[in-house]
């Protein structure tokens, strides 16, 4: 087994174990770690699993995984090319906000997820994911609401690598408020250009 396999693998294990004693797992449900090829060059990072994620333990697989597909397809991106994970991994009951104790939990093992893969772009879902990678990232100064950052490449850089970070919309918006597609669409369209480092040859 590859060096990234295997400490994705030992990740994933202390992150299930974690899950299964935190307050907010509950019984006939999966914690959802996140999944994905290992050398991604994008990483889509959500808020927390809903429902449908709960029951099968994937991410993005209920209504609003069914318009992120859509979106990657709309760009030409494959949703296999592409590592999806969540700030919070375990649902939040009946869809509540998750609260900033549990995404203080949480962030251990998403911070551990981006150095193992070290994407070059990051996408971030949402007013929580993109909080937390803006303040992980130094960029706290340039944090406004979702609405005012959407669709907007950040670049940062440290040692070891550049990242570009780009926040989106949750793509959950388009289930109550169709315009909002359109809207996701155009600022989906921002992934074209980097296509060639995006998919894997
Ligand atoms: N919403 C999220 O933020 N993540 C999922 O996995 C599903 C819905």
């Amino acid at each position: 087994m590859k060096q990234k396999e295997k400490e994705m693998e030992k990740l994933k294990k202390e992150c299930l174990d974690f899950c299964y004693k935190h307050p907010l797992y509950q019984k006939g449900t999966y914690p959802v770690f996140g999944e994905g090829p290992l050398d991604a060059k994008i990483m889509l990072i959500g808020e927390a699993p809903g429902y449908h994620e709960s029951i099968k333990g994937r991410p993005f697989c209920g209504a609003a995984g069914k318009i992120l597909d859509e979106l990657l397809d709309f760009v030409g991106i494959k949703r296999k090319d592409v590592y999806i994970t969540n700030l919070v991994k375990l649902r939040p009951f009946n869809n509540r906000d998750p609260k900033p104790e549990e995404i203080k939990s949480f962030a251990p093992y998403l911070s551990k997820q981006i150095e193992i893969i070290k994407p070059k772009i990051i996408c971030t879902l949402g007013n929580y994911s993109t909080t937390f990678i803006f303040q992980k990232y130094g960029l706290e100064d340039k944090l406004q609401g979702i609405s005012k950052i959407h669709g907007k490449i950040f670049e940062v850089e440290n040692l070891f690598q550049k990242i570009k970070i780009i926040p989106f919309y949750h793509p959950a918006v388009a289930t109550y408020n169709p315009n909002m597609k359109e809207i996701l669409k155009r600022d989906f369209k921002v992934l074209e250009k980097f296509k060639k480092e995006i998919i894997k040859s």
